[in-house]
């Protein structure tokens, strides 16, 4: 279960909290585990060999904690011609206990040499004692042994030498490269270390528990610059021309958030309001992209420092633009790395969407130097504590300082994102256990992220924003440049107190007027651990299902599971100790009031004041539920829609929709009821509640089009345009109106051109002309970039005229739209030359190849290509990408989850066990076979459905 590796540990904490100050030693010793005794001693037999056939003193994959990193001076010489960097580091340890070895880790490095020195041990004191060194790969673990014992509470420097390759691919420290206006090709070297890839880079300590200080020099040519976690003290020039630059020390911190550039960007700045310097770094041909990243971060900075109450702790920060990112970004300490897409922004190319996108990278990455970098989670186990948080905070940030992109409207989109994923068996719990680097890449999913997030916001909307904030900010200057486990969070959430606050409870009361007499005693009432260990420990989302008695509500909570039916013989096995302390709140349509409950147990009943016509549980949809209505419920609220929507919050209806079709899918609810729902939508006027319902039916459509159910496509075609035609012939082809008329915009435009809708293609086929005939020179407007080029990329010439300007292109924003619009070509023969290109990365390069192979694989005429593709070249996938890793789960889910027949389930079954059989195993695996399934028991169940009620709609 989960945590049990936390369990294992056994901590010992020094109780009391002190200052690092004051007491270095038993402050930097206070979060590690007692020492273990020296088992190599003890049993020499249950040792690992190291690769020149000595016994490896270690068989743990986490290192012992007998010897801990306080400093580190780095310093590192990349050659960006020959392509490698040589280096050295010092590193100043502290020994625990007494011991004859040193472990650390280190991953594809040449250690050239390594010795001891030590001011306080005398057997040590004249420099230079050299040690053996022995290297276990299978756990990225060198040895370091010593002639002599080293003393307890004594601190030594360990001095290695090393050298490597700059890696191929995108961690450790690799190369990228990127093509000028003129036609050069440029090379950078540039870091991303985040889980365990620091080890690629320098010998290190490389587990977050391990926070040391870190002294960087780097050599470079005086063509290029260097750039680091701090702000560079001088420069030094050597003999032969070359620079070395030395950097500030670092703060207190984990080795994953070190980071460094050479490069010869070029960069604007600005000055946050507490003095922090900010830039924006790029290649110098998007200097011009830079402007809108550094008005966003300067906001987000100067945002942060007031709600957290706590300084930005660097006198800089960067943002720079990586022409070969394997994810989106990364929050690197002061030098925070971005895939281009994620950090610049182009007025001529960037669509609503794209802005939006730049801006949540912007503020989720700036949290994190809060949560995740001053105060770290103890091990990858916990990983949601910074980025759920990271998530969540993009939530508050947005709100306050971009009101303009309605970014709270995007929220409960989220939260449904993960509801898919957690409402299968195959769903983990948010703490939950990682020990290979594959399980600790796997981490980095959406429950840890999105589940995160939802049920930080859930917490907040039950203690109130104020409460919850106080909480937070306690939590983060008590464990400031520290780690955290989940049950520091909880006790600084209910003992929060800061002065001047009344308590009760354990709770703070200092908005006690604004708060309600029920939220209080329920507050009160509720023990937060307890409470939040049924979101954190127990994976899964809980189905509230609700029955009005008269006065009386009868509550009941069971297990959500998509695709496993209440007839199913399984049902009730799954079901079995699952209960969550839930937060519920429901409004009715006697009063405007938010009512709230604490469900504890299985069943409850709750009475109400008056007699109503309807209730509504789950408030704006904050809550992490899904909620059934027996009886006549669904059929009120059904009535209640089409009568007068308004009398429901925008929030509400939105989760309606949601819930309905979810209910569908496990078999609660009939498809003709959720699709009668959606029936009033002609009159609703909150995008996001019709992009919702317009995103179910399209999803219908796109499952029985490629499964070429030729009369149910025909007809739902003709539903969705018959239907939607008001919404879809009032739409401009301008980028105008607020942020959500233009999500509507690029949506139902999308559609309506996918669809063949001949108004739409005629608008679209005019504007790409008009493009070509101006050799790319026209601005269309953003918004409707995506579909002018795809229906321009479904001739010949369009196509190929695409992927010429794809190349010359020097907006990232527009080479995604181009690219999309290429991977709908129905030429099977035009998508095989893409995955091509994508696997020679030039042209397309490598960092989109999980992208496009997605997409065409969404496209019906390149499904099986595709899926033929990942099945026959999935060696050199895997050299690509690390197995666990982002692009690979996205390249395997992105090709295999929508089917939904038996034949490709069975196919995708044979072609994971192969994989097992030759040692790659993944999670997603049977996240994949189970989501299949699903898919074949819901067209089963539901296809004559949908076929009725189309025939009685159209
Ligand atoms: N810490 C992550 C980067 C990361 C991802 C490291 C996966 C290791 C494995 C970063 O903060 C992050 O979450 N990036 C997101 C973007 C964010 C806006 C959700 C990403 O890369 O997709
Ligand atoms: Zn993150």
């Amino acid at each position: 279960m989960a945590n049990s590796c936390r369990k294992l540990i056994f901590n010992i904490y020094i109780v009391f909290y002190c200052s690092a100050v004051i007491m270095p030693q038993i402050c930097i010793c206070s979060q590690f585990t007692s020492s273990p005794i020296d088992q190599f001693n003890k049993d020499p037999k249950a040792f690992p060999v190291a690769t020149n056939g000595e016994m490896f003193p270690w068989h743990e994959l986490r290192l012992p904690t007998v010897v801990i990193p306080l400093h580190y001076d780095l310093l590192i010489h990349p050659n960006l011609t020959s392509l490698d960097f040589v280096a050295s580091e010092k590193i100043e340890v502290l020994v625990r206990d007494a011991t004859q070895f040193i472990i650390l880790h280190s991953k594809d490095l040449e250690i050239l040499n390594a010795s001891l020195q030590s001011e306080e041990d005398v057997r040590y004191k004249k420099p230079g004692e050299n040690l053996t060194v022995l290297s276990y790969p299978a756990h990225q673990q060198i040895a370091l042994l010593v002639p002599e014992k080293l003393r307890a509470h004594l601190r030594y420097s360990v001095a290695i030498d090393f050298q490597a390759k700059l890696a191929d691919g995108f961690e450790g420290f690799y190369k990228s490269t990127y093509r000028t206006l003129g036609g050069e090709t440029r090379t950078i070297a540039v870091t991303d270390f985040e889980p365990t890839e620091a080890r690629m880079a320098f010998p290190c300590f490389d587990e977050p528990l391990f926070k040391a200080n870190f002294s960087i020099k780097i050599r470079r040519e005086s063509r290029h610059i260097a750039l680091s976690n701090m702000p560079k003290v001088k420069t030094i020039e050597l003999e032969g021309g070359l620079l070395e630059d030395h950097f500030e020390t670092t703060v207190r911190m984990s080795t994953y958030l070190v980071a460094y550039i050479v490069c010869d960007f070029t960069s604007v700045s600005g000055t946050a309001s507490s003095g922090v310097k900010v830039s924006i770094y790029a290649s110098p041909d998007k200097w011009s992209q830079t402007h809108y990243a550094l008005e966003a971060s300067l906001k987000l900075l100067d945002f942060y420092e007031n709600y957290f109450d706590i300084h930005y702790p660097l006198p800089k920060l960067d943002l720079v633009a990586i022409p070969d990112f394997a994810s989106g970004a990364m929050e690197n300490w002061g030098l925070i790395t971005y895939r281009e897409t994620s950090l610049l922004f182009d007025p001529k190319t960037s669509s609503t969407s794209d802005k939006l996108w730049v801006t949540e990278v912007i503020a989720h990455e700036l949290a994190h130097q809060w949560f995740g970098n001053l105060v770290t989670m103890e091990w990858w186990n916990d990983i949601w504590l910074k980025e759920g948080f990271a998530t969540y905070m993009e939530l508050i940030s947005l709100n306050i300082t971009y009101p303009e992109l309605q970014f709270d409207d995007s929220f409960s989109n989220t939260c449904f994102e993960v509801i898919k994923r957690d409402s299968l068996n195959s769903s983990h719990p948010i703490s939950n256990e990682a020990k290979t680097a594959t399980q600790i890449n796997e981490m980095f999913d959406a429950v840890s992220y999105n589940k995160g997030a939802c049920i930080l916001n859930m917490l907040k909307d039950f203690l109130s924003e104020e409460t919850f904030r106080k909480g937070i900010i306690h939590y983060l200057k008590k464990f400031t440049y520290r780690n955290a486990k989940n049950d520091d969070l909880w006790h600084s959430l209910s003992n929060n107190c800061l002065e001047g606050d009344s308590t009760s409870g354990g709770f703070c009361y200092s908005d006690s007027r604004k708060t309600s007499n029920t939220l209080a005693f329920l507050r009160e009432n509720v023990e937060l651990k307890e409470m939040m260990a049924t979101w954190t420990l127990q994976k899964g989302i809980p189905l509230v299902v609700v029955k009005r008695e008269g006065r009386s509500l009868r509550l009941q909570q069971e297990r959500f599971l998509s695709g496993v039916f209440k007839e199913d013989p399984e049902w009730g096995t799954l079901q079995e100790r699952y209960l969550w302390h839930i937060p519920v709140t429901y409004s009715t349509s006697s009063s405007q009031a938010i009512h709230r409950h604490i469900l504890k147990l299985k069943t409850d009943t709750v009475d109400l004041s008056e007699k109503t016509d309807w209730v509504k549980f789950n408030v704006d949809s904050n809550g992490y539920y899904i909620v059934h209505y027996e009886g006549q419920g669904w059929d009120e609220l059904i009535t209640l829609l089409n009568q007068n929507h308004t009398l429901l919050r925008p929030k509400d209806r939105l989760g309606l929709i949601h819930d309905a079709f979810q209910l569908v899918s496990a078999g609660r609810l009939t498809l003709d009821k959720a699709l009668d729902l959606t029936r009033y939508l002609q009159h609703e006027t909150s995008i996001p509640a019709l992009l919702k319902g317009l995103e179910y039916l399209e999803l219908f459509y796109r499952m029985v089009e490629r499964r070429n159910i030729s009369d149910v496509t025909e007809n739902l075609k003709h539903y969705l345009l018959q239907y939607f035609k008001p919404v879809i012939d009032t739409q401009s082809w301008l980028d105008e109106g607020s942020v959500w008329d233009r999500m509507l915009r690029s949506t139902v435009l999308k559609l309506a051109c996918y669809l063949n809708h001949a108004p739409c293609i005629q608008k679209a086929t005019e504007l790409f002309s008009q493009w070509m005939e101006s050799s790319g020179k026209l601005n269309i407007p953003t918004d409707v970039l995506t579909i002018v080029y795809s229906v321009g990329a479904q001739t010949t010439a369009g196509w190929n005229y695409l992927l010429e300007q794809y190349e010359l292109s020097l907006s990232g924003a527009e080479k995604n739209k181009i690219l999309y619009a290429l991977s709908t070509s129905k030429h099977q023969e035009k998508l095989m030359k893409l995955i091509e290109l994508g696997m020679e990365g030039k042209v397309i390069k490598t960092q989109d190849l999980a992208t496009l192979l997605f997409t065409t694989a969404r496209n019906p005429k390149g499904q099986q290509l595709a899926w033929n593709f990942v099945k026959e070249n999935w060696t050199h996938l895997l050299k690509k990408f690390e197995l666990g890793s982002f692009p690979i789960r996205m390249i395997i889910s992105g090709t295999t989850s929508h089917f939904s027949s038996k034949d490709e389930l069975q196919e995708v079954e044979l072609f994971f066990e192969s994989l097992k059989t030759q040692g790659s195993h993944l999670d997603i695996f049977q996240i994949i076979l189970e989501t299949i399934s699903k898919n074949i028991k819901w067209l089963e169940k539901n296809l004559p459905t949908l076929r009725k009620w189309l025939l009685t709609s159209i």
